[in-house]
């Protein structure tokens, strides 16, 4: 029954599909990745290959999916091996469901953080500022075996705990109350960070290009993983949202809605940040703590700080979690359609699964600091760059490619209601030659 989509969820509304998208994708992306990468990779001129990445790639994409996913009623594996049975595409499906693994398993440490963080300020133990400092606190807690364990199992709790009773129920309604909250507290933060003295340094940071910083491919990989990991692209997270959708909703506005907002989000997270970077004296290459040391500055500097950190720390979780809740539903759909397993049953294995190999992504903050992969610092870079620089990247070019190349165009104009209009040629375009041509360049250049 499964297999013939007769069984599937289905979302309530168009708004309700739009809002879980726009959830998956606000997340900790926006806010925690976002700054610290863009802190690491020279600010403005990043910020300019970032959106570039979004326009070019990220949208194209973002509609390839969502076109695939309706069209095949299917999650990321399943739709491939319908639409195109016995063709090599699907090992983008498999890669996506790899991607979810190694993704979720950091992401609900980093979302750990962000629990502990809330939990902190509602006890009052960030009120003032702690003896070493909030950086001294962040790294104090991180580095800790045990305790960043605990915050990490529960944020898995409660993903499995959504995923468990259905993306539809469990999300839907979330969705439509808490991400404008966190949109609305993230603009209140940004103007309290623009007037803070010195804070024009911070906007001449992220808007002024330091132009040479376009001489290092590294930018430029860096920038796509981002576009690809905050738009939740390339791993069959939109496949298998889309596949819930029904036939009569119309999909380009939603691709651009999605797209537009995450991405504002992101823009506004770094005025919020990085004005107070440079407000409080911090390097903005601090590397992954970077939101995680200058959000409590900023609130230690706020009357009403408290509140403001008890709301901001809860709302960052909200988003985070509606976010993971996309990543395991993409290993959980596949499980339960290939293996016949109930939906219970799959999101509280695979996400225990997904909680172990998160283990040492939180103990290579600590003791386990000495191992890294890939030339990366630590664990969790390890993971993050093959998930967001390799997978997430190559899924999206196959994703274009299938399209492209492997779909009649007719279909393809019809499939995504673009119908035989210049935007849908145009795209169609994008996804043949751009899209492809440009990862690949990125690749080459990025890597070797
Ligand atoms: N986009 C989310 C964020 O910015 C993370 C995420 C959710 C994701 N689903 C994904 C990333 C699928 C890549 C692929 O926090």
């Amino acid at each position: 029954m499964n297999d013939l989509g007769n069984n599937r969820e289905q979302w309530g509304s168009r708004l309700g599909f739009i809002l879980a998208a726009m959830g998956s994708a606000v997340g900790l992306g926006n806010i925690w990745r976002f700054s610290y990468v863009t802190g690491e990779n020279g600010g403005a001129a990043f910020l300019l290959v970032y959106i570039l990445c979004i326009l070019l790639i990220g949208i194209p994409i973002l509609m390839a999916e969502f076109t695939i996913g309706r069209r095949a009623q299917s999650d990321a594996v399943g739709a491939f091996e319908k639409l195109a049975p016995g063709k090599p595409w699907v090992a983008a499906g498999y890669m996506g469901v790899a991607s979810a693994f190694i993704i979720l398993s950091f992401y609900a440490v980093v979302a750990g953080w962000a629990v502990y963080y809330f939990v902190q300020y509602v006890l009052g133990n960030l009120s003032a500022p702690p003896e070493d400092g909030y950086a001294g606190f962040f790294v104090g807690f991180i580095s800790n075996s045990t305790q960043p364990l605990f915050w990490q199992f529960l944020f898995m709790v409660l993903t499995v705990g959504i995923v468990f009773v259905g993306v539809k129920k469990g999300i839907e309604k979330a969705n439509k109350i808490l991400m404008p909250l966190l949109a609305i507290l993230v603009i209140i933060l940004a103007v309290y960070s623009l007037s803070l003295d010195g804070a024009s340094e911070g906007v001449a940071f992220l808007f002024s290009p330091d132009w040479s910083k376009l001489l290092d491919p590294e930018v430029y990989l860096a920038a796509l993983g981002q576009a690809f990991f905050s738009l939740s692209l390339g791993m069959g997270a939109l496949i298998t949202y889309g596949s819930y959708l029904k036939k009569e909703h119309k999909l380009p506005g939603a691709a651009v809605g999605v797209a537009g907002l995450d991405t504002i989000f992101a823009i506004i997270a770094g005025l919020m940040i990085f004005p107070a970077v440079f407000a409080f004296g911090v390097a903005p290459d601090e590397g992954a703590g970077l939101a995680f040391i200058i959000l409590p500055e900023i609130f230690g500097d706020m009357a009403l700080g408290q509140l403001y950190g008890i709301l901001f720390f809860f709302l960052l979780s909200a988003a985070a979690l509606s976010s993971a809740v996309s990543l395991l539903e993409v290993a959980v759909a596949f499980f339960i359609r290939k293996f016949d397993w109930s939906r219970k049953k799959a999101s509280i294995i695979i996400g225990g699964i997904i909680f172990l190999l998160g283990i040492p992504a939180s103990l290579g903050n600590g003791v386990w600091s000495h191992i890294s992969f890939f030339g990366q610092p630590d664990i969790i870079d390890s993971m993050d760059f093959i998930a967001s620089k390799i997978f997430l990247p190559l899924g999206g070019m196959i994703i274009a490619l299938f399209i492209g190349w492997g779909w009649k165009k007719a279909d393809a104009l019809e499939h995504s209601d673009f119908g035989d209009t210049t935007l849908g040629n145009l795209w169609l375009f994008v996804l043949k030659f751009v899209a492809p041509v440009l990862i690949v360049i990125v690749f080459v250049a990025g890597l070797l």
